[in-house]
């Protein structure tokens, strides 16, 4: 059984990406990953190929631990890996609850790390792994700090896996969108004006976002950074001193 992987499905850029999986041929089934489980079980009725609902949260160890045994009794043939859960909270690191931190870290970096060294056992050559960074990740931005680090890890580690998977030619490729209108606005607290730096920011179509990486992951690519705009930003934080870049990027 050919499948994909999707975490984050229940919202956002992950029903972006859902709907781009349901049209592939070469998968027999979807595997959708959230917590909110009326939201999955909605999209695995109405989907156009057979689409599994694993309602999980990823910043708990013991649902990483229940996906690895459900893998470990099913071998099933991962195809598609899509890490796409993630969140941030804006604020300076002093005035936040030091557990959302924790969190953002488990979701955004141990889950994603964990995810794919269970499922790496399950996929061949010609499989992919999309891991979901962000521009976020070109140069740290003040009051998005430990966001900021998780997405910097995000982009680091799948250049890495990239490396050593060559061998067993499955790519690993990275995503670093722009902000996208999306429930990450809500659950950061950026919506209502409270960001000066969001609203002055173009946005990023979420669905040519899932589109594109898609179709540069199969191919082969190691990075994607929608938007003409997003590219040259990536650019000038490789030339120019990340304290000066810093002075402008503050969220
Ligand atoms: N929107 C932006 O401006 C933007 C920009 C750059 C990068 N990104 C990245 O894009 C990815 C998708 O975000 P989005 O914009 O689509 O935001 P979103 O609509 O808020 O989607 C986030 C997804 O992650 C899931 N998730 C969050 N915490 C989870 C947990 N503990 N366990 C399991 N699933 C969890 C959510 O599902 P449940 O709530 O059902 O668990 C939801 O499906 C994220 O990695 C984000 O960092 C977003």
């Amino acid at each position: 059984m050919k499948i994909a992987v999707l975490t984050g499905a229940s919202s956002g850029l992950g029903q972006e990406f859902f709907k781009n999986l349901e049209t592939l041929e070469d998968i027999d089934q979807i595997w959708i990953i959230a917590r909110r489980a009326d939201k999955l079980e909605q999209m695995a009725r109405d989907a156009k190929i057979q689409t599994r609902a694993i309602p999980l949260d990823l910043s708990q160890k013991n649902c990483l631990d229940r996906f690895s045994d459900i893998l470990e009794q099913e071998k099933p043939d991962i195809r598609i890996l899509i890490n796409n859960a993630g969140f941030g909270k804006l604020g300076y690191i002093y005035d936040m609850d030091y557990s959302e931190q924790a969190e953002m870290i488990a979701v955004n970096n141990t889950a994603l790390t964990v995810l794919c060294v269970i499922c790496l056992k399950y996929m061949h050559e010609k499989s992919f792994i999309i891991n979901v960074a962000s521009i976020a990740a070109f140069v740290p931005n003040p009051r998005m700090s430990v966001y900021c680090s998780t997405k910097a890890y995000v982009l680091s580690f799948t250049k890495c896996i990239r490396q050593e998977l060559k061998p067993r030619k499955i790519n690993a490729f990275a995503v670093c969108p722009g902000p996208m209108a999306t429930e990450f606005l809500d659950v950061a607290g950026i919506s209502g004006g409270k960001s000066k730096t969001f609203e002055r920011l173009p946005y990023c179509n979420a669905s040519k976002v899932a589109k594109k990486s898609l179709e540069y992951a199969r191919k082969g690519r190691a990075v994607y950074t929608p938007k003409l705009f997003y590219k040259f930003y990536r650019v000038l934080c490789r030339i120019l001193p990340h304290g000066f870049v810093m002075k402008f990027s503050k969220t």
